[in-house]
């Protein structure tokens, strides 16, 4: 359904970082069977898509390039989980707790709480945070998945209404 979020962005090479499979694997204990899960920044090349359709999900994917703008989306499912853009992350979170849906979020930790707009943003919000050993390598190519060299920063699945408490750490096999 489209809602016509006033919000607009244009493409950003710096968003276009791609999430492994293994970095999905955490997630999937958390999910009742046989969801609806709404993929929004993902093709279906995309791993959260493959893998959470392996799991039995029913998965929509929409993205960007296929004219489906997250921000002029509101679509009925039981979760909402990716790996946003970037460079508009709190706008994503914004509009996350706006639609009030569970959702799970992979994004870096560094400064994500700190600064008072973003102390406001979280204050009042039943939020959670998983955290992820070791860190996510991220690709840039689906079509050749070469981890980029160094891993910059932490990772942890930004999430609302889905861990049973409200930090939990999980390790991630980088085999799996
Ligand atoms: C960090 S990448 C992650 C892609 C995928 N979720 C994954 O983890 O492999 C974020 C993607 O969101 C897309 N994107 C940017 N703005 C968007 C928007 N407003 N609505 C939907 N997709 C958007 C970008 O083009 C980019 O491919």
């Amino acid at each position: 359904m489209q809602v016509g979020h006033p919000f607009k962005i244009a493409k950003n090479g710096s968003d276009e970082y791609f999430t492994p499979a293994y970095a999905v694997q955490p997630v999937k204990k958390y999910l009742k069977p046989n969801s609806t899960v709404w993929c929004p920044f993902d093709t279906n090349e995309s791993h959260f898509v493959k893998e959470l359709r392996k799991e039995g999900h029913t998965v929509i994917a929409t993205h960007i390039e296929n004219g489906e703008d997250f921000f002029n989306l509101k679509i009925d499912c039981d979760y909402i989980i990716s790996n946003p853009p970037y460079s508009v992350k709190i706008e994503v979170i914004e509009r996350l707790f706006e639609l009030g849906i569970p959702f799970a979020m992979l994004i870096g930790v560094v400064g994500l709480f700190d600064s008072k707009d973003k102390a406001n943003l979280f204050k009042d919000k039943a939020f959670e945070v998983m955290y992820l050993s070791p860190r996510v390598g991220y690709f840039k190519d689906y079509a050749n998945p070469v981890p980029i060299n160094g891993i910059p920063y932490q990772s942890v699945y930004l999430c609302s209404k889905l861990l049973p408490k409200q930090i939990v750490f999980e390790e991630v096999n980088k085999n799996s």
